[in-house]
């Protein structure tokens, strides 16, 4: 990979611009933060070829080896309210969804709230964060890792990560499938920005494997356990619990299983 493969015929508005590919660095979320103090424009991207420090959701580290993975983050400068965060999670999940889907043909579906996964076993990860002024979103990191042609992975995750090269058993090229992912998320992210009442949610439900299924829900030590059984209009995952109550789950702080 470099700049040069990863930025031409590339087909978005914002996302992408500009674009910078570093060989190493320790998180390009860290990095994205960086360059929106320095006042980079909604749409900046890094993409880098290895990651020292790669971060996870909940504080875990993210494996980002040289030349199998797409590691990358963006910059967007909404004009939304805190609570409206969820629902560019969920839009950038089903972007890149779709994108693989449509790229590869591969059954890939969404681990509520934005994992993407193939049968039981996770292909990408998303993590989302953002800083905020008196109340009002000042900037979103967006960091997508995604397991392309990864051959093996280290023991401790083996067992629940999967790769697309692991799944299709073909090289995938990782510029071209970069560029269809930042197109398909710049288009569900903007569709959410302009109709935020929109039914992106409906979308979301049908690539969700996680409706239907059994799962605990952990924060902190607190532990729910029940069948998931839809998403609200907020990103909330609802929750039928043993004595039949509904609980809406909020993406923040919790990991789910049922799945892995
Ligand atoms: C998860 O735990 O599922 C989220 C993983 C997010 C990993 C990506 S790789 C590119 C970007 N930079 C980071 O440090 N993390 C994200």
């Amino acid at each position: 990979m470099d700049k040069l493969t990863l930025s031409e015929k590339l087909e978005t508005k914002t996302l992408g611009k500009p674009l910078m590919f570093i060989q190493e660095i320790d998180s390009t979320n860290e990095e994205i933060k960086q360059l929106a103090q320095k006042g980079y424009p909604n749409g900046t991207t890094v993409v880098a070829e290895t990651q020292s420090a790669g971060k996870g959701r909940l504080g875990r580290l993210w494996n980002s080896p040289t030349g199998t993975g797409l590691w990358f983050s963006f910059l967007l400068r909404p004009q939304i309210s805190p609570n409206q965060i969820a629902g560019i999670t969920l839009a950038v999940g089903l972007g890149v969804c779709k994108a693989i889907r449509n790229y590869t043909n591969i059954n890939a579906l969404i681990k509520w709230p934005n994992d993407i996964i193939i049968g039981n076993k996770k292909l990408c990860g998303i993590l989302t964060e953002m800083t905020t002024k008196s109340n009002e979103i000042e900037n979103v990191i967006v960091g997508v890792g995604i397991n392309v042609n990864t051959l093996k992975f280290p023991d401790e995750i083996n067992h629940k990560a999967t790769s697309l090269f692991l799944e299709t058993g073909k090289q995938v090229n990782r510029s071209d499938l970069f560029k269809n992912i930042l197109l398909e998320i710049e288009n569900y992210v903007e569709y959410y920005l302009d109709n935020p009442q929109s039914n992106i949610i409906e979308d979301y439900k049908k690539l969700c494997a996680t409706l239907g299924k059994n799962v605990t829900v952990t924060r902190g030590n607190k532990i729910l356990i029940g069948t998931a059984i839809s998403i609200s209009n907020d990103g909330d995952l609802i929750i039928k619990n043993q004595t039949g109550d509904k609980i809406y789950i909020n993406s923040g702080e919790v990991t789910v299983q049922g799945i892995y």
